[in-house]
């Protein structure tokens, strides 16, 4: 591979996207997220009414998206046939509607054609469920980064009260066992760690201290 490629892999919520981030403005690579790719795929099947178990109507929509990035002060837009919908993804309606309908191989093939477009182009951090096992397993540097389901739940619970937005911690853990339940084990390119994939369980570990960590593994792995 011409350019560095970083995948980060793990479940829902255990800081993939806040710590990808991070590394990527050290490095100045290019940051993609790819769950929020799923997510606008799953906006506008949520827009169009179409149920996560119709199948032949998920199939016959993937014709009709458009997904494409764009970056705006280094930060990635997410682009639906010509929508600019970054904002309008990051409820739970539309991450639970993307894990459904991820497990479809037709939606995960057009959105890989995507990411793997965009590694050929830039050095990328790359974050998702399959990105070192199925999209990039040739990529520089795999991290498997995890953190117990309590724990994700009470970063996730904190982020709502802190929005003014009131929640369930026990609801909240129960949405993310669930989610990692299907994200782990559908068919095609599920959740998993790479074999050659650096585990990191985040959740006595600070922000800075996941991203200090991952930064040395890229620096031995340069050297
Ligand atoms: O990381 P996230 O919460 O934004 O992802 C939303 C859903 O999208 C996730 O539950 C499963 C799916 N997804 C996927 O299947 N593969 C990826 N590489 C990224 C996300």
């Amino acid at each position: 591979m011409k350019y560095f490629s970083i995948a980060i892999d793990g479940p829902a919520g255990a800081g993939k996207s806040t710590i990808a981030k991070i590394i990527a403005k050290k490095l100045s690579f290019i940051y993609v997220d790819t769950g929020a790719m799923y997510r606008a795929m799953a906006l506008y099947f949520i827009r169009n009414n179409i149920m996560a178990d119709d199948k032949d109507k998920i199939e016959e929509a993937c014709n009709l998206v458009d997904i494409s990035i764009e970056y705006m002060d280094g930060e990635q837009q997410i682009i639906l046939n010509g929508e600019n919908v970054t904002g309008l993804i990051r409820t739970e309606e539309v991450g639970n509607m993307a894990s459904a309908c991820s497990v479809y191989s037709k939606v995960r093939l057009k959105l890989v054609e995507l990411q793997r477009s965009l590694a050929e182009k830039s050095n990328v951090v790359m974050d998702g469920r399959d990105i070192g096992t199925y999209v990039l397993p040739n990529a520089n540097l795999k991290i498997y980064l995890t953190a117990s389901s309590k724990e994700r739940a009470k970063r996730r619970y904190l982020e709502l009260i802190n929005k003014g937005i009131s929640a369930d911690i026990d609801n909240i853990e129960k949405d993310i066992i669930d989610r990692d339940n299907r994200d782990m084990n559908r068919e095609f390119a599920p959740l998993k760690q790479a074999e050659d994939a650096i585990v990191i369980d985040s959740s006595n570990m600070t922000i800075d201290e996941v991203a200090d960590s991952i930064i040395k593994y890229y620096e031995k792995s340069v050297k």
